[in-house]
């Protein structure tokens, strides 16, 4: 997270390099700047201010961070606000690194269908901290009638047991205070027809986090379900129809917008952060389920 430029003063005082990162004691000092806001000089409440962002910037700093589906969309919203938090970021996907792709976040080619290949990229990462899992089919809305069996068996080989498979090799190698955070989608609980595949595959991967989080504790399991994201996910068209898709949708949902991936983004870091949450289903969908 960024230190605004009225406190880099203090920062560069060299706090964080003196193993102040994540000490309650800082914490409790920022809590107290909330109390004293009436009574502190401008110069103070700045000092103050200046160990607030200090304890912020901390908490993601030295963290190892692993998002599969980080190499677009959501995931790689997620990898980049980790990566300027100050986590070590690494990035997976069958795609090859982007071309516009940022160079302090490691990029690496990976299929989730692959049994062999997931266990052997943990085992190339080795200890970690947070697992986020974004990977996921573009598949089209299908009536029962004209579903085609093999294609909603591939959709769910990457939804939903590719994040079980993720899960699976790399909780041998997550450190104490990780955390894993999955994705389902608002389609989990708001029905419709043609959307029993992905219906079905989202309420899943959120039985699969609450399970997950009893089976796996104390490493908390959390699962983010995202409502209607501009993203690749749409497939593809042209920007005029992406323009007018985004309008259409945004109209009809509370907040009056789609959502992009910097607002999914802030709930996967929220995640990793907050150490009392295991077992939540987090809804980022500007009100889409209501
Ligand atoms: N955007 C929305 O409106 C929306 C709504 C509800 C839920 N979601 C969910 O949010 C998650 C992220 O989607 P997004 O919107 O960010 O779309 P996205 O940009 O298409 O991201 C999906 C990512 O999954 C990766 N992926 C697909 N198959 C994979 C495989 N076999 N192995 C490894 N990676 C694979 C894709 O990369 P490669 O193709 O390079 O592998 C891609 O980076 C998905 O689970 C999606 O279902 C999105």
């Amino acid at each position: 997270m960024g230190i605004p430029s009225g406190l880099r003063w203090f920062h560069g005082g060299g706090a964080t390099e003196g193993g102040l990162c994540g000490s309650q004691p800082i914490f409790n000092l920022g809590l107290k700047v909330i109390q004293a806001l009436g009574q502190l000089s401008a110069r103070r409440l700045r000092r103050m201010m200046g160990a607030l962002f200090i304890y912020w910037e901390c908490i993601m700093k030295n963290q190892l961070v692993v998002v599969i589906g980080g190499l677009s969309g959501i995931g790689r919203a997620v990898a980049e606000q980790a990566a300027a938090e100050g986590a070590r970021v690494i990035a997976a996907g069958r795609r090859a690194r982007p071309a516009d792709w940022p160079s302090q976040i490691e990029a690496v080619q990976l299929d989730v269908t692959d049994d062999a290949a997931v266990q052997r990229f943990f085992a190339d990462v080795g200890a970690f901290d947070h697992l986020v899992v974004t990977a996921g089919p573009v598949i089209p809305s299908s009536r029962l009638a004209d579903l085609v069996p093999e294609q909603a068996m591939a959709a769910f080989n990457v939804k939903v047991f590719g994040q079980l498979r993720a899960v699976k090799y790399a909780a041998r190698y997550m450190k104490a205070g990780g955390s894993v955070t999955l994705t389902s989608g608002l389609l989990s609980r708001k029905v419709m027809p043609g959307g029993v595949v992905k219906s079905t595959m989202n309420a899943a991967v959120e039985v699969m986090g609450k399970t997950l989080a009893k089976e796996l504790a104390p490493l908390r399991v959390n699962v983010v379900s995202p409502g209607m994201v501009e993203t690749g996910m749409w497939g593809p068209m042209s920007d005029a129809e992406r323009g007018a898709m985004a309008q259409r949708a945004g109209a009809g949902i509370p907040v009056g917008r789609v959502g992009q991936g910097s607002d999914l983004a802030q709930a996967y870091l929220m995640l990793m952060q907050n150490g009392f949450m295991t077992g939540a289903v987090v809804d980022v969908d500007g009100g889409g389920l209501l």
